[in-house]
C-alpha cells in the first residue's frame, strides 16, 4: 500500500481535503470559497510539495488527460499507479461517478488488460468513507488479507485490532472490504453471472471491465425507464443472477436499481462489497429479500407485475433445498469412506 503520505496529510485537515478532491464539489463552479479553505493555501502548499516529492509515478511520466485537483491527483496516481506500471492502464480518461465509499474512473486500458476500455473504482481515503455499518454483513464472513485469503481466526493482533478499531485494525478491515468485492466478481463472472470482468486489484482500487463509451458511461438502470416488455426481461435476467449467486452461497447485500448498469439492452450488476455468506449469516434471509423488494420497486414502477415477497420466498427456498441436498451428499460420501475403509 502507497497511501502513507496521504494519510499524514489527511491528519492535517480533512474537510478541506475532501472538498478538494470530491469531483462532486470539483464540478461546481465558481468554487465556494469557505473560510477554512482560505486560510489554508500556505500550508497546503506545503503538504502537496511533500506528497509529490513521494509519488514516483508523477515523475515516472504517468500523464493524464483527466486532470484532477491538486489532491485528488495525489490520491488517485498513488491508489492506480501500480495498474499503470503493470501495463494495464495507459491514461485516465474521466471521472464517471463519485459514490459514497469510492469514485469510479473511465481509463484507457493497457496492453495487459485486453480492453479499450477499463473502469478504475478507487476508494477513498479510510479517514474521509463515508463507512457503511458493516457489521451486519461481517457476520459469517472471514477476514480477507490482500492476496484473498482469510485471516485465521487465531490470529490475535489482527483480531485485537479489528476489535479495537486501531489505525491498523481499519487497513486490516477497508483490505477486506475491498477483497470481498474483487473476490466476488472473480467467482461471479467464472459462474456466468452478469458483472464485469475483474481485470487486477491493488491496495486502494479495483480494474475491472467497462461499460459504457468513450463519451458516457453506462447508466444505472435507476436513471432510465424501460418499456413493460424489456422490463420483463431484465428481471429475468436479475432473478436468473440472485439464482446464481445463491447456487455460490452470496447474496449481493445493496442490491437495487443503483447498482445496475444498463448497456446494449443487458444489465450488468455491480457493487459487491456488501456480500452476504447465505449460509453463515443469520441475517442472509432478511437481507435477500431486502435486495428483492428494492429490485421488484423498480421493475413494478416500469410495468411489470412483480411480487417480492413471493419471489424472495421461491429463492429462499430453492437455496434451502439445494443446502440439504448438499449436506445429504457430503454425508453419502462421508458415509461410503467409512464403507470402504472396513472392506
Ligand atoms: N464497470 C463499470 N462501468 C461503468 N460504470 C461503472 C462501473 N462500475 C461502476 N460504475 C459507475 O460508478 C458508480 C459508482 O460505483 P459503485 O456503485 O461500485 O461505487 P459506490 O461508491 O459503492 O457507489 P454508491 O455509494 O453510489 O453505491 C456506479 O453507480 C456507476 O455509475
Ligand atoms: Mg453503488
Amino acid at each position: 500500500m502507497g497511501t502513507q503520505p496521504l494519510s499524514r496529510a489527511i491528519d492535517v485537515d480533512v474537510d478541506y481535503y475532501q472538498q478538494m478532491y470530491d469531483p462532486a464539489w470539483a464540478e461546481q463552479s465558481p468554487r465556494p470559497q469557505t473560510k477554512k479553505a482560505r486560510k489554508k493555501p500556505p500550508k497546503t502548499q506545503q503538504i502537496v510539495a511533500e506528497l509529490t516529492d513521494e509519488t514516483v509515478g508523477l515523475e515516472g511520466g504517468f500523464e493524464t488527460t483527466y486532470r484532477p485537483g491538486e489532491f485528488e491527483g495525489v490520491w488517485l496516481l498513488d491508489s492506480l499507479r501500480g495498474f499503470y506500471d503493470r501495463d494495464l492502464l495507459s491514461d485516465i480518461l474521466a471521472v464517471v461517478k463519485g459514490g459514497k465509499e469510492a469514485n469510479v474512473y473511465r481509463c484507457a486500458g493497457g496492453p495487459g488488460a485486453h480492453a479499450e476500455l477499463v473502469a478504475a473504482k478507487v476508494y477513498r481515503p479510510r479517514s474521509l468513507r463515508n463507512l457503511r455499518n458493516d457489521k451486519m454483513y461481517r457476520e459469517g464472513r472471514q477476514v480477507l488479507t490482500g492476496d484473498g485469503k482469510a485471516v485465521k481466526n487465531n490470529d490475535h493482533r489482527i483480531m485485537r485490532a479489528l476489535n479495537k478499531k486501531t489505525a491498523f485494525g481499519q487497513q486490516v478491515a477497508h483490505t477486506s472490504w475491498l477483497m470481498y468485492e474483487y473476490t466476488t466478481l472473480e467467482r461471479l463472472h467464472q459462474a456466468g453471472a452478469s458483472v464485469p470482468r475483474p481485470i487486477a486489484v491493488d491496495g486502494n482500487a479495483i480494474l475491472m471491465q467497462y461499460f459504457g463509451d468513450r463519451m458516457v458511461a453506462a447508466p444505472t438502470l435507476h436513471e432510465i425507464r424501460l418499456e413493460p416488455q424489456a422490463a420483463r426481461r431484465l428481471l429475468d435476467q436479475v432473478v436468473f443472477n440472485l439464482e446464481l449467486m445463491l447456487a455460490s452461497d452470496m447474496i449481493h447485500g445493496d442490491l437495487s436499481a443503483y447498482n445496475i448498469l444498463y448497456w446494449a439492452d443487458e444489465m450488468t450488476i455491480i457493487d459487491f462489497p456488501q456480500v452476504t455468506n447465505a449460509k453463515g449469516n443469520s441475517n442472509a434471509r432478511f437481507i435477500l429479500s431486502r435486495d428483492v423488494r428494492r429490485v421488484c420497486e423498480y421493475f413494478q414502477l416500469q410495468g411489470v407485475n412483480a411480487n417480492p415477497r413471493a419471489l424472495a420466498d421461491h429463492l429462499w427456498q430453492r437455496f434451502q433445498e439445494r443446502s440439504a441436498n448438499d449436506i445429504l451428499a457430503d454425508l453419502s460420501r462421508t458415509l461410503e469412506t467409512f464403507d470402504q475403509d472396513d472392506v
